[in-house]
């Protein structure tokens, strides 16, 4: 399916748009929640990214204002605001991807499970507008409770008859970019060089990075496993901790978000050998919904790979992980099936 080209209307001076005609083919890309601390960076990286042709940026709040500075980049991507409810159809029609960062973040003492309550009822109704103004859009879920929120985006979608698993994504990205980096400090080498596997749900014990299977090769003591595999799982929650009370992370984010959807694009795009971590419908454990590592393709995900050989340690893990995730995926699915 080729990438939608980018059509501009005669200008405000009534010149015809030459880019109409000599336009780059790119792809048109939604951020709902695009005014918010994730969004303004996310928003910024996208419209940097050559693969985006059209940038769609919908909040509830402060979107004109984010738009109107964004546009100002002289970068290829035409940006366009939508604000409330009313405008989310038009912010949504046509699009290839969707990204969502929309939705309460934590603060001190708050597991990704309490922001349940109020992120649930908004990720249902923006991906009931997906539903109905773009159901082959792939879809980047950044808002949490991820365990739970993919598995309501599934029934959302099930609902309308368009749920296609391929095409929906429970970013974990932040996971495997923090596995780098920590990773990287204890080796003493460069995150970039540096890939860790990070497996299982996007929150505390379900996240499980595969210390044994990193890339170059290498081999940690007892206590380097306690110390990484605690700081990847708890990262969150120091970032939490050091804003003390104003969100979490928000930068980082953004910048994982931004891999994660260009890894995508380049993925519809055709490119080959593309392959992430995210949180997707699974068969590689008894559970429905499972994050490992997923090959990107023209039509999403096209292949899911298993998990690999696992050591003691992380076997112990998985069980932790399986029996935290199966309670998330469920309070996603009867939050819409009740
Ligand atoms: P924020 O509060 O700064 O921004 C959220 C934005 O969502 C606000 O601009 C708000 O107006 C908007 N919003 C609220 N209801 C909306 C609706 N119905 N439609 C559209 N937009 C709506 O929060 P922040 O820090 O940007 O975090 C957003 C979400 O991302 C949180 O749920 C947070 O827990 C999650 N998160 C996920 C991570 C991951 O690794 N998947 C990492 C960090 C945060």
């Amino acid at each position: 399916q080729p990438p939608n080209l980018q059509m501009e209307e005669s200008g405000s001076l009534g010149r015809v748009n030459c880019r109409a005609k000599g336009a780059a083919p790119g792809f048109k890309v939604a951020i709902l929640g695009a005014a918010g601390g994730i969004g303004q960076p996310l928003a910024l990286l996208m419209k940097m990214n050559p693969l985006v042709s059209v940038l769609h940026l919908y909040d509830v709040v402060n979107t004109p204002g984010v738009t109107s500075d964004i546009s100002h980049m002289d970068t290829g991507a035409v940006v366009r605001g939508f604000l409330g409810q009313a405008q989310l159809e038009d912010a949504l029609i046509g699009m290839d991807l969707v990204i969502i960062p929309a939705g309460v973040p934590r603060k001190p003492g708050m597991t990704r499970d309490d922001l349940f309550k109020i992120n649930a009822g908004i990720v249902k109704t923006l991906c009931e507008g997906i539903a109905k103004s773009c159901p082959n859009a792939i879809v980047n879920l950044i808002s949490n409770p991820v365990n739970s929120t993919v598995p309501i985006a599934a029934e959302v979608f099930k609902k309308a008859g368009t749920f296609d698993p391929k095409r929906l994504f429970g970013v974990t990205m932040l996971d495997v970019v923090r596995a780098n980096t920590f990773v990287a400090e204890v080796l003493g080498l460069d995150p970039r060089d540096i890939d860790v596997p990070v497996v299982g749900g996007h929150a505390g014990v379900t996240i499980l990075p595969l210390l044994s299977q990193v890339k170059p090769p290498c081999s940690f003591t007892a206590q380097e496993i306690d110390y990484l595999t605690d700081r990847i799982q708890n990262g969150g929650t120091e970032v939490v901790e050091a804003k003390a009370g104003s969100g979490s992370a928000t930068l980082s984010m953004a910048y994982a978000a931004v891999k994660f959807a260009d890894a995508c694009l380049r993925g519809l795009r055709g490119d080959s050998g593309i392959v992430q971590c995210a949180f997707v419908a699974s068969q590689v454990t008894e559970l429905p919904f499972f994050a490992s590592k997923v090959r990107l393709g023209r039509t999403g995900a096209e292949e899911i790979y298993p998990l690999g050989p696992l050591n003691e340690y992380e076997r112990v893990g998985l069980e932790k992980a399986k029996k935290e995730l199966a309670a998330s995926i469920e309070k996603g699915v009867s939050f819409i099936r009740k």
